[in-house]
């Protein structure tokens, strides 16, 4: 069978990672949390002290330090899932706070940023055989991937699920926080100027407030037949 490019956009904390996670390890396909990158360059830019005392981010200073930036993948032994790391230290936990989550949606308005990521991303996928999740990947990454979906979801329910999965991590949180902070990224993403959040044309729409997550797996296996 022929390997495709998949491409799942939508909303912070939809489950849109859970849904590409399980479809890749089922079809055999590489996956990449395009997110996760945006995070690793965030939690850089933390330890470099590239955010000001008003939290504005020293741009010329992380231009000069971009190529500085190397973001990997290493696969876990145990879950085969992949981890993320920063110049080669595994930082996939780090990268996972709420105080990277409320300072990563400005980073990513960064032009210069976005070019720096976009092309490590289509590097990653050149050989197709990949799932790769994001917000402007059926948009800007992989305009002709041949199966584009957009996930979404009610901030409320968005926000429940997040606060579940820190609360079983043993990470303290508060859900009127993570609520704020889901609404804040959903909004900087929708408007900035480059590569916004947006449903690209041809991607099929799925909102799964109200579906399980085997029901969303069954779903998107259903879609890749399809498409493949
Ligand atoms: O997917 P996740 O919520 O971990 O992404 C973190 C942030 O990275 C998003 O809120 C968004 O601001 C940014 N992002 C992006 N483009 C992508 C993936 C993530 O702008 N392709």
């Amino acid at each position: 069978m022929k390997k495709i490019t998949i491409a799942i956009d939508g909303f912070s904390s939809c489950g849109k990672s859970t849904m590409a996670k399980d479809l890749a390890k089922e079809i055999g396909y590489i996956y990449i949390d395009s997110g996760a990158m945006y995070r690793a360059v965030t939690l850089y830019c933390i330890e470099h002290n590239l955010f000001g005392p008003d939290g504005e981010i020293k741009t010329d200073e992380l231009k000069q330090d971009i190529d500085k930036i190397h973001i990997s993948f290493r696969l876990d032994p145990v879950t085969s899932l992949p981890r993320t790391c920063l110049n080669g230290n595994d930082v996939e936990e780090r990268i996972r706070t709420l105080e990277v989550s409320s300072k990563v949606s400005p980073i990513a308005t960064l032009g210069f940023v976005r070019e720096a990521l976009v092309r490590q991303q289509q590097e990653l996928g050149k050989e197709k055989g990949i799932v790769m999740d994001g917000r402007d990947i059926g948009t800007t990454v992989f305009p002709d991937a041949e199966l584009k979906i957009f996930v979404t979801a009610s901030p409320a329910i968005r926000a429940q699920r997040r606060y579940d999965e820190l609360r079983a991590k043993g990470q303290p949180a508060s859900y009127e926080d993570i609520l704020h902070n889901v609404e804040e990224r959903d909004r900087i993403d929708q408007s900035r100027e480059v590569s916004p959040l947006r449903k690209a044309d041809d991607a099929i729409l799925l909102d799964n407030s109200h579906m399980t997550i085997t029901e969303q797996k069954e779903w998107l296996i259903n879609q890749f037949k399809r498409a493949a």
